[in-house]
């Protein structure tokens, strides 16, 4: 039966493997495999990306497969044919789907219509392909990573939620920092504390930034005005300035304490250049991470 990855719910317990796959394959970068050769992506994107579909275009390439991306304007989406139906009609052709979509419930749609593997690149509930980076990046740094604690400051947004369930798939802690109204999604939360019960790590929310990131390992943030939000932009500009990931919150931190951010950042806003390009931050290495985590994540989705 085919797998997809929708939610980082779905690969809860395979979490580690891949994060242990991903490690392997950065040693070996340019090593094929023999699950991808011949194969093909098919990557729908209804926004714009940078990482994610550089990472998996390589990704496909370097494990001797192909990519082909396709703009939703350019397909019959554009003019009205289902996202079912043309799920459907892809899984004839290529052997996986990567999505970016702007709602869930289409991307649940296209995993219903598909018969072949459908990846969340995105949508407005979770980047499950974002998080595998982040703790593949954390297990660089620190090794074991059970018991450690991320701090993630601003919007309850979908790296958020991603980051929570990754977190409590593997035994990390983790404070969110943020204001009221912009919570992560109550399911997600649900769901976080459902899978803590194997892993025993604790999911905390709180308003206060300070509180958030007090002992913790990791600062993380992403942008306050998530692609689709623009109109929003003002108005959260306001909320959320003291969720700033600035040299005084590091400092609040625990001592050896990295930053992460999903990428791109909006500097000056969520976080200072001053910790973005400062030596706790780890920002670049988590980027480059994306694309070791996008091979192993095709070997796990893509069968012989
Ligand atoms: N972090 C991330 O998903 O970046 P892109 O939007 O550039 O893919
Ligand atoms: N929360 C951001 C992540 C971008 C990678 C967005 O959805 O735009």
């Amino acid at each position: 039966m085919k797998r997809d990855l929708i939610s980082v719910a779905d690969i809860a317990f395979d979490l580690d493997d891949i994060i242990d796959l991903s490690i392997s394959l950065k040693r070996n970068r340019y090593e094929s495999s023999d699950t991808i050769k011949n194969r093909v992506l098919a990557m729908i994107f209804e926004k714009p990306s940078t990482r994610t579909r550089v990472s998996f275009e390589v990704a496909m390439q370097q494990l001797g497969g192909h990519s082909i991306y396709l703009n939703p304007n350019d397909m019959q989406l554009g003019r009205g044919e289902t996202i079912s139906d043309t799920g459907m009609v892809l899984s004839g052709f290529v052997d996986a789907i990567a999505y970016r979509a702007y709602k869930h419930e289409n991307m649940i749609k296209l995993a219903e219509g598909s018969k072949v593997p459908v990846i969340n690149a995105l949508d407005n509930v979770e980047h499950p392909v974002q998080i595998i980076a982040d703790f593949m990046t954390m297990r660089e740094i620190f090794g074991n990573i059970e018991g450690r604690k991320i701090a993630y400051v601003g919007d309850g947004n979908n790296v958020a939620n991603s980051l929570i369930l990754g977190a409590a798939s593997l035994g990390v802690d983790i404070s969110v920092g943020c204001p009221k109204g912009y919570y992560p999604d109550k399911d997600i939360i649900e769901l976080g504390k459902e899978l803590t019960a194997d892993t025993g790590s604790k999911i905390e929310i709180v308003e206060d930034p300070a509180q958030a990131v007090q002992d913790a390992d990791v600062v993380y943030t992403d942008v306050w005005v998530s692609m689709g939000e623009e109109s929003e932009k003002e108005k959260k500009e306001k909320i959320f300035g003291k969720y700033q990931v600035n040299a005084s919150l590091m400092d609040k931190a625990s001592r050896n304490a990295i930053f992460l951010h999903c990428l791109p950042a909006h500097r000056g806003l969520e976080v200072t250049d001053e910790v973005i390009d400062g030596i706790r931050s780890r920002v670049f290495q988590q980027a480059e991470n994306r694309m070791h985590t996008e091979k192993a994540v095709l070997l796990y989705l893509i069968q012989n």
